[in-house]
């Protein structure tokens, strides 16, 4: 899968790619993330990549030309044509506290394609035009507002690589993940069995698989009930699921 990444600080990346899966799975090819500096595009000697917004107001805007040569040199090397918005081969994304909120289903989805664009805004805005013509989506990584879309780039491109198959080894399968069934993981343990005279519970020392499956999905839907019982409603949960939800005092739509 193709990462292209359009920033105005490139640096930021360096350090959180160059790091355990996301590393491993670039270097086996599995991965490609090509990081591009907006400021590249830039027309004038001074690189300028912001200026004021029309109409007054603090704060810069990040101006279209650069934004819109970046992406459409990228689309035009990878596609040789360079249609954009709804128009465009992949997905065009930017990166914004007013995007669609990024969960486990839209990482599902994008790792399912090739190639995925990332604009990073910063400042305070982004020309309107961007929006309107560039993009065909906007993505925000929660109700909160960062500096600029790179961090919000990184948890995107953590999210879906994972995904991507290989990437993972089997031992480190992302199938059993907080929210991969639409529930929260169960609780791990490892050694030593007793640590400070905490114990670790018995059923997982006891080697009777079945008992720690069932186990273990009591766990997850205890923990999901009290900690996101909003998960619950889209879960999907079979009659035993139910049954024991219901011995916990789960008030579950008929
Ligand atoms: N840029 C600034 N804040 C952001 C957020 N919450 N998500 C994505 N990009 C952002």
């Amino acid at each position: 899968m193709r990462f292209d990444i359009f920033t105005l600080f490139p640096g930021m990346f360096a350090g959180p790619f160059s790091e355990s899966i996301i590393k491993r799975a670039v270097s086996r090819d599995l991965l490609t993330i090509d990081l591009h500096d907006i400021r590249d595009y830039a027309r004038d000697e001074h690189r300028t990549a912001d200026d004021y917004p029309y109409g007054g107001g603090s704060g810069m805007v990040l101006k279209p030309e650069p934004v819109f040569e970046a992406v459409e040199d990228a689309l035009s090397r990878q596609y040789g044509a360079k249609d954009t918005g709804r128009a465009a081969p992949c997905p065009i994304i930017l990166l914004t506290p007013q995007g669609r909120t990024f969960n486990q289903a839209i990482a599902r989805d994008l790792a399912g394609r090739r190639h995925v664009m990332l604009i990073c805004g910063h400042y305070e805005g982004v020309d309107e035009r961007v929006r309107e013509r560039l993009v065909n989506d906007e993505i925000s990584i929660g109700d909160y507002v960062l500096s600029g879309g790179e961090p919000a780039a990184i948890v995107i491109v953590d999210a879906v690589s994972r995904l991507v198959p290989g990437v993972l080894g089997s031992e480190e399968s992302a199938g059993e993940d907080s929210f991969a069934g639409g529930v929260l993981e169960y609780p791990q343990y490892t050694r030593p069995p007793v640590y400070r005279g905490w114990e670790v519970p018995e059923v997982l020392i006891s080697g009777n698989h079945g008992r720690i499956r069932r186990w273990r999905r009591e766990q997850s839907l205890k923990r999901t009930l009290e900690r996101r019982p909003d998960l619950l409603s889209k879960a999907p949960l079979d009659a035993d699921d139910i049954k024991y939800l219901k011995t916990i005092g789960a008030h579950l739509p008929p």
